[in-house]
């Protein structure tokens, strides 16, 4: 019997309506589109205004995306898995209410969280629920709210953050193809760089810490920049190394988007070519969980059957690492 593979057989996505420009934001901090353009290759990001709507909104539409477009019956679902940094509430999980409003009734479903790695992180949950044998369609959704969290009178963190969210349909293939290795890598050290301080359990929320801001996230991006290039680096190009692949072999780098210059970082570590590098940080800025799978469904039209994807993530925690892939159809 062939060997069970993990592949992605499915993408969608769903970005809200509203566009937070470089243009406005220079009239709500003290920035300008030059600095941030330059910095960051962040034009602009995707804010969702409606009051009372939370990251499931965002899943939802995502996963409805992939469904639709695909003719998938969510009642053959077994598995939604939100990965998540902003999930509706603390205690009711996310993925399970998102489950339930798609149909996929005879799914059981959780969050899961990594910061900016939460996307990769759970790809390699959804794969080896698959490799197992135990479930035959598990979907990934990373999505998040980041408008929900943000201070926007803080220039170092408004400029960077985007709402979206994008959805992956992981089922068995018999020919090879989807996930083929990882190396993900974790280090508490990450905790005092990338974080918010109140509305957890060291810390809740009170009139003080409202008063002082702490229900917002709270970046030393510096020090987070220096950590994401090399760490992201080093990850993807032991993953080359390890599968024997080269950069005329690799067809395409699927980069978290946090900052364009650390996705140049990497692609240049690995020597990849500037068009095998998968970039949407311009129109989207960093969507956190959501950065992967709206890369998927951006590029979908381009890729391949058997293509050989590289995908690499860096966020708070720290949480990191690199994941091979080869796609399994062409659209
Ligand atoms: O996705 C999860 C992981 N997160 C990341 O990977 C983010 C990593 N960090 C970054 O992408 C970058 O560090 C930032 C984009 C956040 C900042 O860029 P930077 O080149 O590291 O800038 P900096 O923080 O070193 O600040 C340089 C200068 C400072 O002024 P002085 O001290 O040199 O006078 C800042 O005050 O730029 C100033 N500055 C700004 N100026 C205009 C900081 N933010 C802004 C701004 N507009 N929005």
């Amino acid at each position: 019997m062939a060997k069970i593979t993990a592949a992605i057989t499915a993408v969608g996505k769903y970005v809200p309506d509203y566009i937070l420009t470089n243009q406005e934001l220079e009239t709500m901090v003290d920035t300008n589109d030059e600095w941030i353009t330059s910095r960051t290759g962040i034009k602009e990001r995707r804010i969702l205004k409606e009051e009372g709507k939370g990251t499931s909104f965002l899943a939802i539409k995502a996963a409805e995306d992939l469904i639709h477009k695909n003719n998938i019956d969510p009642k053959d679902i077994d598995l939604v898995i939100v990965a998540t940094a902003t999930p509706d509430m603390l205690v009711a999980s996310t993925a399970v209410y998102t489950a339930t409003k798609i149909g996929a009734i005879n799914a059981f479903a959780y969050d899961l969280q990594a910061a900016c790695s939460s996307f990769l992180y759970g790809m390699s949950t959804a794969s080896s629920y698959i490799e197992s044998g135990r479930y035959k369609k598990v979907l990934l959704i990373g999505a998040d709210k980041m408008s929900s969290i943000i201070d926007y009178t803080d220039r170092a963190t408004c400029i960077i953050f985007g709402d979206g969210a994008g959805a992956a349909l992981f089922e068995p293939n018999e020919e090879g193809l989807g996930f083929q290795d990882e190396y993900l890598r974790s280090d508490g050290v990450g905790r005092e760089f990338l974080k918010i301080d109140a509305g957890g359990s060291i810390l809740p929320t009170s009139e003080e810490t409202l008063k002082n801001n702490q229900h917002y996230v709270h970046q030393e991006g510096r020090t987070v920049f220096k950590f994401a290039v090399s760490n992201m680096a080093d990850v993807s190009e032991k993953i080359l190394e390890r599968n024997n692949l080269t950069k005329e072999t690799v067809n395409w780098l699927v980069p978290h988007q946090a900052n364009k210059r650390i996705i140049e970082a990497t692609a240049n570590r690995i020597g990849l070519a500037e068009e095998k590098v998968m970039m949407n940080i311009s129109k989207y800025g960093n969507t956190t969980s959501a950065t992967l799978p709206l890369l998927l469904a951006d590029y979908e039209k381009e890729l391949k059957k058997g293509d050989n994807l590289i995908f690499a993530a860096f966020g708070g925690g720290f949480t990191w690492g690199s994941i091979y892939l080869k796609w399994a159809y062409t659209k």
